[in-house]
C-alpha cells in the first residue's frame, strides 16, 4: 500500500535539508565581511575597544540592577556610558573615524545619559529596558557598518 503522507514527509525533509545546506554553505562570514574598515593607530584603537568593553560591562550591571528594580543602580551603571565616556578621548580620534561612525555613536552616549536620568527619576524597569533596547540598535547598526583594523 502506498503511504503518501510518509512520502510527502520524507520529500519535505529532503527539500528542507537542501535549503538549510544551501543557506549555510553560502554564509561564510569571512567572505561576506563587507564592513568598512577603520584603520586606527594603537592609541585610538585601544581607546575605542576599551570603550566597547565598558559598554558591555555597564549594560551587564544595568540589567542586573533592573532585575531587582534597583533604579539607582541602573542609573549609576549607565551614566559612565553617557557623554562622560568622551572625556579622555584621544585628540585626533574624531577626525580619524568616518563621519558615519560619529553620527551613530554620539547619539548613543546622549541616549545613555537620558536613560540614566530617567532611571534616577524613578522610571519603571519596563520603560528603562525598552529605552535600552532602542538605544542598542545603534550598537547593532555600527557593528554592521564598520570594523577596526590596526595601523
Ligand atoms: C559608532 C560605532 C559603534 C557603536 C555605537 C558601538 N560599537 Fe562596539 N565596536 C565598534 C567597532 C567598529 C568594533 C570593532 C569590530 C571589529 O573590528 O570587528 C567594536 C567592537 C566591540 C566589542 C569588542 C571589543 C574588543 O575588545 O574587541 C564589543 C564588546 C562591543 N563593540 C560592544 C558594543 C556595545 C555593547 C555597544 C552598544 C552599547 C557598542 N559596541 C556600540 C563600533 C561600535
Amino acid at each position: 500500500m502506498r503511504n503518501t503522507p510518509l512520502k510527502l514527509t520524507v520529500h519535505s525533509m529532503v527539500i528542507g535539508i537542501t535549503v538549510i545546506l544551501t543557506v549555510f554553505s553560502n554564509s561564510s562570514w569571512a567572505e561576506k565581511d563587507n564592513r568598512e574598515a577603520i584603520v586606527l593607530d594603537d592609541v585610538n584603537r585601544t581607546f575605542i575597544l576599551h570603550e566597547m568593553r565598558q559598554n558591555v560591562s555597564g549594560l551587564q550591571q544595568a540589567i542586573t540592577a533592573l532585575s531587582k528594580d534597583d533604579m539607582k543602580g541602573a542609573a549609576s551603571a549607565l551614566r559612565p556610558l553617557g557623554m562622560q565616556s568622551m572625556a579622555n578621548i584621544p585628540p585626533d580620534l574624531m577626525s580619524t573615524v568616518p563621519d558615519g561612525f560619529m553620527q551613530i555613536g554620539m547619539p548613543l552616549h546622549l541616549a545613555f545619559d537620558k536613560i540614566a536620568d530617567a532611571a534616577g527619576k524613578g522610571a519603571s524597569t519596563k520603560d528603562i529596558l525598552s529605552s535600552i533596547g532602542v538605544a542598542m540598535n545603534r550598537c547593532v547598526a555600527c557593528h554592521t557598518a564598520y570594523r577596526i583594523e590596526p595601523k
